[in-house]
C-alpha cells in the first residue's frame, strides 16, 4: 500500500486530500500544528485504520517512520489575515518547514509535491499569468511575508530537484473554495458568501478592477491528485532531472507517537 504524508492536514485543502487519499487506497499520514487549521476538519477519519495524525509543526525537524511514498506539503497559514497575524511563523513554514520536508524525502525516495500559490506573481502586471511570467513582488509589503516565503519555497524545491535529483512537483494554486472554508477568513469568496448569508451588501475593495481565478475545491483536489501521484516526471531544459540517490536517516524519530482516534 503507498503512503502519503500531508502537511496541513486539518486546513481547508489538506483534510480534503487526506479524504481524497484514503479513497484511492493510500495510507495517509496527517500532519498539522493546528495554527489555522482545526481537527474537526479531520475527527471523521480517526477511525480509519489507514490514517494517522501528528500534532506538529514541520518548521521544526520532521521525521516520520517506515515507508513514505509522497509528500504533500500543504502546511500554511494561507489566508490574508492569518498571515498578517502570524508574519514569522508564515515565512518560517514556507522556508524551514519547506527545507525539512524536501529532506524528508531525498531520504524516503519519496515524490514531493508543495503547494504554491497564485501570490508568487505578487501584484501582477500581466493578466492572466502565465508560468514564464515572473512577478511583480514588494518583499517589505504586507503581503510580502507570504508571497516571498512561497517563492523561497518554490527556489528551494528546484534546488533539491536539480542538486538532489529529488522528485518534486509545484502546484501554483489560485483561489480555491468549498466545504471547511472559514466564513471569516479573509479570502474574497468566503467574505462574499458570508454576506450574502447574513443580507449584507457585497464589499469589494479598490476600485474594482481586481481579477480573482476561483476553483471549486473538488477540481483542485482532483487536480492535485492526479498531479502529485500519476505524472511520472516533467523536465524541461532549465531543470534537468538528475538519478536520485537516497540515503539513510541519521536521526530516529524525534517526534510522539501518532494520534489515533
Ligand atoms: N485555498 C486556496 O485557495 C489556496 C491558494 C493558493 C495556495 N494555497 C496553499 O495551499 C495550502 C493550504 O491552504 P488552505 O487554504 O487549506 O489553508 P488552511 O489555513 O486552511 O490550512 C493550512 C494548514 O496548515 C497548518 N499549518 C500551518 N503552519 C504549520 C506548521 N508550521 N506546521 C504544521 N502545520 C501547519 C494549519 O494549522 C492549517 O491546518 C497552503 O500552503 C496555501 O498557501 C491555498
Amino acid at each position: 500500500m503507498k503512503r502519503v504524508l500531508i502537511t496541513g492536514a486539518a486546513g481547508f485543502l489538506g483534510s480534503h486530500l487526506c479524504d481524497r487519499f484514503l479513497k484511492e487506497g493510500y495510507f495517509v499520514i496527517g500532519m498539522d500544528n493546528l495554527i489555522t487549521g482545526d481537527l474537526k476538519n479531520i475527527e471523521h477519519l480517526f477511525k480509519e485504520k489507514n490514517f494517522e495524525f501528528y500534532h506538529h509543526d514541520v518548521s521544526k525537524f520532521v521525521f516520520v517512520p517506515g515507508q513514505l511514498d509522497y509528500i504533500l506539503h500543504f502546511a500554511s497559514p494561507a489566508s490574508p489575515i492569518d498571515y498578517l497575524k502570524i508574519p514569522i511563523q508564515t515565512l518560517k513554514v514556507g522556508s524551514l518547514g519547506t527545507h525539512n520536508l524536501l529532506g524528508l524525502a531525498r531520504v524516503k525516495n519519496a515524490r514531493i509535491l508543495v503547494a504554491s500559490t497564485s501570490e508568487v506573481y505578487g501584484d501582477p502586471l500581466v493578466h492572466p499569468q502565465h508560468e514564464d511570467y515572473w512577478g511583480h513582488v514588494n518583499p517589505i509589503g504586507p503581503r510580502g511575508v507570504y508571497d516571498e516565503a512561497k517563492r523561497f519555497q518554490e527556489a528551494i524545491t528546484m534546488a533539491y530537484h536539480t542538486f538532489h535529483g529529488v522528485e518534486t512537483r509545484i502546484v501554483r494554486i489560485f483561489n480555491t473554495y468549498g466545504p471547511r472554508m472559514r466564513l471569516n477568513d479573509g479570502r474574497v469568496l468566503p467574505a462574499f458568501i458570508g454576506q450574502a448569508l447574513r443580507g449584507e451588501d457585497l464589499t469589494i475593495f479598490g476600485d474594482g478592477s481586481q481579477t480573482r481565478s476561483a476553483m471549486w475545491t473538488i477540481w483542485s483536489k482532483a487536480f492535485i491528485v492526479y498531479y502529485s501521484a500519476t505524472i511520472t516526471s516533467r523536465s524541461t531544459s532549465e531543470t534537468p532531472t538528475r538519478s536520485q540517490s537516497a540515503t539513510s536517516p541519521k536521526r530516529s524519530s524525534a517526534l510522539p507517537e501518532p494520534i489515533r482516534r
